[in-house]
């Protein structure tokens, strides 16, 4: 009888946690991904994005498969756009986008920020911020981990 109870509660327990899911939750992002969940697939020709599609022009995501802090964006050259993490490498917290100067300050108050490269423009922050692998064929850009 004791093995019934238990059944009974751990189905009670289930049926609870699937009442909690919001099947129409969409995250911030609605970018495709693939099945692996190891790539991010954008299309620069659209908004947000459309930034990319000038040199220096800037971009960014919030939490995604790739990075759960978000992503910088930066059109470097006319077929490449670098993908950096938005996870400031002082104490982790989340680099703010790039402002009009081309530099992303971090949302800590420390007086971090990073330049068009991912580099440390202002400290304490030690070092760059990760990159990820990219590629850029016509307006789709695939982002890698
Ligand atoms: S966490 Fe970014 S400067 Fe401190």
């Amino acid at each position: 009888m004791a093995c019934a109870c238990f059944a009974f509660s751990s189905v009670s327990m289930l049926q609870s946690c699937e009442d909690n899911i919001d099947e129409n939750y969409n995250f911030p992002n609605d970018n495709e991904d693939d099945s692996e969940q190891n790539q991010l697939i954008i299309d620069i020709s659209q908004s947000p994005h459309t930034n990319l599609n000038n040199i220096n022009g800037t971009s960014y995501l919030g939490s995604n498969v790739i990075d759960s802090q978000g992503l910088l964006l930066v059109k470097s050259s006319g077929t490449k756009i670098k993908a950096y993490s938005r996870r400031c490498t002082h104490s982790s917290y989340i680099v703010n986008a790039y402002n009009n100067q081309g530099f992303a300050v971090c949302s800590s108050g420390h007086g971090g920020s990073f330049n068009l490269n991912g580099n440390v423009a202002a400290g304490p922050p030690s070092s760059s911020l990760r990159s990820y692998a990219t590629s850029l064929d016509g307006n789709i850009l695939t982002i890698s981990k």
